[in-house]
């Protein structure tokens, strides 16, 4: 009686803090309290990157081919500058010199991904290379000699060609597939590894590689393909979270999870929660809530949504297929935390058929014309939104532990005075401070997205997100540190958020920087 007392008084009160906090703080930006500048204590920062984007020697030691390999080379006017990842930063022969970057600048861990053709370069677990295997070892091995910790992704987009041609994500072998090579990365290198992440961003790869041709594998398969590419991909999160649950953490006690591209969004209409909330639904909440909410299984809207429109086109069944109760139950509940990418926010408004920006959803996305560009289209700087994502994601789901695993901003590559990208960071982290101090949020780890310039996808060369510059017209791929790498530094040493003087002229006086050119924008 007494406990049944507490629990409501406690229940209460969390009800009125949740209540408040949600409604009386949107963002953090008229907060000028310090404390909002300082990082928790226990907070770790890193910075990542990825095997396509990074690597190069794409055909070094017997490595098989990936789709990312196929699609370069087959179009590269679909890249904006006709590159291909062949080379990249070269960080298979370089990777010493990244892992000195990242010491230099004083952060926790290193994010990157692995290339399964470079494990296995026949897709399957028959031929391990043993080139592979060393290559990766070597990594983690400089990471642990200089006190890093390796954060390692299995799958960022580049599957085997051989995988692909068989259907590939559309396949539901593919969980197959991808429970056999999870296997044989959670034996090689499990023992040195202590968070693994399953796949990154499956909306990304389902919607921009089967939904329609924009990026490799370059199928049109919509409305159809995308969501059976992303239901397939749930399930093979789920078997390799099930292989690791069952047979490496009695042993080797990491965490596993998966990461998503939740943008942030906004009411274009005052009030209009809804539409919010279906936006969200169809672009986090499609992969978060069958692993995280408490009755698993697709949003509820995105079922209604995606059956009407099915039916009302002929289908005989939903575009998005049906889990059964067996799969609910596997699928939920397999992550050991919230992996959460996070670049912008858009604005949300009801739309008809023909103005809607993600099929089924209904809603047309846009951007507020007040709202900074960056080098990158669709990268607009919205800070409160990154707010919004995190108080959305703690209310969704019982405020799970939130690791961001990537966040930051572009530039066109002319500059390494990042102006733009140091206040990017300030804003950015400011709204996530203040999410986590004043709002409960549990965020403990941020990912600055990139270490290095890279292969940027679509825009090959012609955009970086690093806070070190490579020179990728130069063979050796000299990495010089951009202004922010200085900023960095000094957050990372004083655990505090310090802003970029905005009148400043010449960023390099303040920072210490010699002889960068002059400019207020990246
Ligand atoms: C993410 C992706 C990264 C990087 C970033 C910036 O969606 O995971 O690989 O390219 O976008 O565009």
């Amino acid at each position: 009686m007494c406990n049944n007392l507490v629990m409501e008084y406690v229940k209460f009160w969390i009800l009125v803090f949740c209540t408040f906090t949600t409604i009386s703080h949107t963002s953090a930006e008229s907060d000028e309290d310090d404390d909002y500048l300082t990082f928790p204590p226990g907070f770790r920062l890193g910075a990542g990157g990825a095997a396509y984007q990074i690597e190069g020697a794409w055909n070094v030691s017997g490595k098989g081919v990936s789709v990312w390999d196929t699609f370069t080379h087959t179009y590269p006017q679909n890249i904006k500058d006709g590159s291909n990842g062949d080379v990249a930063c070269d960080s298979y022969h370089k990777y010493k010199e990244d892992v000195r970057l990242v010491k230099e600048i004083g952060l926790k861990y290193y994010r990157f991904s692995l290339s399964w053709t470079r494990i296995l370069p026949t897709g399957y677990p028959n031929v391990v290379s043993k080139d592979g295997l060393r290559y990766y070892n070597d990594l983690i091995d400089e990471l642990h000699r200089n006190g890093i910790e390796p954060v390692v992704t299995l799958y960022h987009w580049d599957l085997p060609q051989v995988l692909e041609d068989q259907g590939g994500w559309t396949n539901d072998e593919v969980v197959n597939w991808f429970g056999d090579y999870a296997r044989i990365v959670f034996t090689e290198f499990g023992p040195k590894v202590k968070i693994f992440t399953t796949i990154n961003e499956p909306t990304s790869f389902c919607r921009e590689g089967y939904g329609h041709l924009n990026r490799a594998p370059n199928k049109d398969l919509d409305p159809c393909g995308t969501y059976l590419c992303g239901h397939n991909a749930l399930k093979a999160h789920a078997r390799a979270y099930h292989i690791y649950d069952r047979e490496f953490r009695p042993t080797q006690n990491g965490k596993i999870g998966i990461v998503f591209a939740c943008p942030g969004q906004i009411a274009k209409n005052p009030g209009d929660e809804a539409t919010v909330d279906t936006y969200y639904q169809f672009t986090c909440g499609w992969f978060a809530h069958p692993i995280y909410s408490e009755e698993g299984d697709y949003p509820q809207i995105m079922k209604t949504r995606v059956a009407k429109n099915s039916f009302d086109e002929g289908y005989f069944r939903s575009r998005l297929p049906v889990f059964s109760p067996k799969w609910i139950e596997y699928i939920r509940g397999t992550a050991d935390y919230f992996g959460l990418n996070h670049y912008t926010s858009v604005l949300v408004e009801e739309a008809p058929k023909e103005r809607e920006t993600i099929l089924d959803t209904g809603i047309h996305a846009s951007v507020d014309s007040s709202w900074p560009d960056t080098a990158t289209s669709w990268l607009k700087i919205v800070p409160s939104g990154f707010g919004g994502i995190l108080r959305k994601i703690r209310d969704e789901y019982n405020n799970p532990n939130v690791f961001v695993l990537e966040n930051g901003c572009s530039d066109n590559r002319t500059t390494l005075s990042d102006t733009q990208r140091i206040e990017y960071f300030y804003s950015y982290l400011k709204e996530m401070i203040t999410a986590i101090k004043r709002d409960g949020c549990n965020v403990t780890m941020y990912s600055i997205w990139s270490l290095l310039d890279n292969f940027e996808w679509n825009d090959g060369y012609a955009e970086g997100f690093g806070i070190v510059q490579v020179d990728f017209k130069d063979p050796n791929r000299t990495r010089t540190p951009k202004l922010s790498v200085d900023r960095w530094k000094e957050v990372v040493r004083t655990r505090k958020l310090q802003p970029l003087n905005p009148t400043i002229e010449d960023a390099s006086e303040l920072f210490g920087h010699q002889g960068r050119k002059r400019s207020a924008k990246c």
